[in-house]
């Protein structure tokens, strides 16, 4: 959500800075802006808008430049999205300026009481109340910037990632951050600040990544200090190497990012299960799960704690660890776990599963079940992030960076991960046979091909795409293991085509969503051939009787779906626990290809964010 980049040192700053918002983008936002200081001047310009428009607008604007600047890329939250509303804002006096990711909960208390020492505000942001709290403690305490952010920050409650810049103390960027990430990039003589590593990654290797309450004061041709706002003690800065390369972060030839994470699947879901399982010998093997074997087995329940597409897959989980492991398993919305009291012991295991790793509301949910003494593991794709850093003990997903918006192969890649644990788990509980595991070990090694399988049907899904783009609404249904694919699947049309879908487990649909069927409602229903089959194939009859179109997911072969459906789909025979790797596929290329068909911003979905840093 909201991106920052900043630049300190000997090149120009305003090509690293709008290159830098560009591989940013991913993260959603509804304006842009940039401040430069060419040695005397300080220049703001920002505008509604994408970051082309405001290169435009600064080709008119701004002709002198500078080597020391910082950008931002807003998804408001306060204040409608508009060019006033854009970051960077300036300070009353015109010598702050700040861009700011996150909330100022408190914004209001301060905006009031800065307005009677007579401050005026041009902006709806509480961002704008920022910069200008800041530079009143400047004045009133009569200190530097770095000092000034500080105390400021204490006076704040909420979340924050900034970068403020101050034409008084032209050598400097001060930064901060509480629950929105914040890297510096750390190059020869030169600095640079983002908010995760991509706009700098041709630069430099060398990230520092700050931490929670952590500021830093960045000084051309100085040492960075890195501080605790809390207690002022000083931090020394943990420079890691960073391992990621740019074609991961580049398109490769395909014409939106989400096409080429669909199509990475099967090399992402080979890489997450690559040196865990192995099949010659029969194991898996996960340290993470293996050094906290005691607790996972004397764990009363798991609780899973994710939002949207993550959650999706912690509902698979959940079929996967009590279908495989007898472990009871509940799974909860993050956002709705962390404010309803829930009863947590020491004896649960909360899974916290999460792409960015910088959800708010999962990581709040983490904090919680931490503080109720439960063991917290955590699923994420982003090394490093903060739920990673967060968690007791945790297994990365290894997909490869997401940048399409809608999340495609974090989603299979999840899945990969818990079925490992599950499947460790059933072994070590002896819930599984050894050639049942031997079976199913098989089977998952499999799996990569028969998505590459599964992708082959792009050009057929094209074309039911075509004939359905321009309906007002969906329906999804699935049983079992699908019936959280049918959410996914609903939740990816309504993302990047903003088609109204619902998701039903197959059975409810008599308890409601009936109602809507008619010969204009397509009705997706995941009819595998071991998913409760003839269970489904009666649920595709009682559509059919009311004449909705029907696409159906089917197993290769399938023979009593296709004479009943308008549509089929074809997606590989596999064990019933692995089928939502295969059942997904098409769910994602039907989704992909209206939004295309549509005209939509496939990959920026409009009102969307990438990483979700607020509640
Ligand atoms: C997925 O397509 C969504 N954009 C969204 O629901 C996402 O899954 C959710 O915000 C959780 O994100 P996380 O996995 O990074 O925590
Ligand atoms: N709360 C700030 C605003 O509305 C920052 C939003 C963001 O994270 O981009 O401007």
């Amino acid at each position: 959500m909201c991106g920052i980049v900043g630049y300190i040192g000997p090149r120009e700053a305003y090509p690293i800075i709008i290159e830098g918002l560009k591989r940013l983008e991913y993260r959603g936002y509804d304006s842009a802006g940039i401040a430069l200081f060419d040695g005397s001047e300080l220049k703001v310009c920002k505008t509604k808008g994408k970051v082309v428009d405001l290169e435009a607008k600064l080709y008119k604007e701004i002709s002198s430049n500078g080597s020391i600047g910082i950008g931002h890329t807003r998804w408001a939250t306060h204040g409608v999205p508009n060019d006033v509303n854009s970051h960077p804002h300036y300070s009353n006096s015109g010598n702050l300026v700040i861009i700011h990711n996150g909330i100022i909960e408190n914004y209001d208390a301060l905006r009031k009481e800065l307005i009677k020492r007579g401050y005026v505000f041009k902006s709806d942001t509480d961002t704008e109340v920022l910069v200008n709290l800041i530079e009143e403690v400047k004045k009133q305490e009569d200190v530097k910037l770095g000092k000034a952010v500080q105390i400021a920050l204490n006076q704040v409650v909420g979340a924050y990632a900034i970068a403020v810049f101050d034409k008084t103390q032209p050598n400097e960027i001060v930064i901060a951050r509480l629950g929105s990430p914040l890297a510096i990039g750390v190059g020869k003589d030169e600095f640079f600040i983002a908010s995760d590593a991509s706009p700098f990654l041709e630069y430099t290797k060398n990230a520092i990544y700050l931490e929670d309450e952590e500021m830093a004061i960045i000084r051309l041709n100085k040492d960075i200090k890195i501080r605790k706002i809390k207690d002022d003690s000083l931090v020394d800065p943990y420079v890691q190497a960073l391992k990621m390369n740019l074609d991961q972060i580049e398109k490769g030839g395909f014409e939106h990012f989400m096409l080429k994470e669909i199509y990475e699947q099967p090399r992402a879901i080979t890489d997450t299960y690559r040196g865990r399982l192995n099949r010659e010998e029969a194991i898996i093997k996960m340290s993470s799960v293996e050094d906290n074997m005691k607790k996972f087995l004397a764990a009363d329940r798991i609780i899973i704690v994710a939002c949207g597409t993550s959650w999706h897959a912690g509902l698979v989980a959940e079929y996967i660890f009590e279908d495989l492991a007898r472990i009871p398993v509940e799974v909860e919305y993050a956002s709705e776990f962390r404010y309803r009291n829930p009863i947590i012991t020491e004896k649960d295991v909360v899974i916290a599963i999460s792409q960015s790793g910088e959800t708010a509301d999962t990581l709040a949910a983490i904090k919680l079940a931490k503080s109720k003494g439960a063991f917290v593991f955590g699923v994420c794709n982003v090394v490093g992030s903060s739920i990673a850093r967060e968690t007791h003990a945790g297994a990365y997903t290894h997909a490869g960076p997401e940048i399409g918006v809608a999340s495609t192969k974090a989603f299979t890649t999840q899945i990969t991960v818990l079925s490992l644990i599950a499947l460790r788990l059933a072994r070590a509980k002896g819930t599984i046979s050894s050639s049942d595991f031997r079976q199913h070990l098989l089977e998952f090694e499999m799996i990569p091909k028969k998505v590459e399988k599964a992708l082959e049907a792009d050009e057929h899904i094209k074309k039911i795409a075509n004939i359905y783009k321009d309906v007002h609404n969906f329906l999804y249904l699935g049983r079992g293991y699908n019936f959280p694919v049918a959410l996914e699947g609903a939740l990816k049309l309504k993302e990047i085509s903003y088609i109204h879908a619902e998701g039903y487990p197959a059975a409810e649909m008599k308890h409601g969503p009936i109602a809507l069927i008619d010969e204009n409602m397509p009705i997706v229903v995941i009819a595998t051939k071991k998913g409760h089959y003839e269970k489904v194939v009666s649920n595709i009859q009682e559509i059919k009787s009311r004449k909705g179109k029907i696409i159906g997911i089917v197993t290769e072969g399938d023979v009593d779906v296709r004479a009943l459906a308008d549509h089929v789909i074809e997606v590989p025979e596999t064990l019933e626990f692995l089928s939502p790797l295969l059942t997904t596929i098409p769910l994602q290329l039907l989704s992909y290809h209206i939004a295309v068909l549509l005209g939509k911003n496939v990959d920026q979905p409009r009102n969307l964010a990438k990483s979700v840093t607020v509640e």
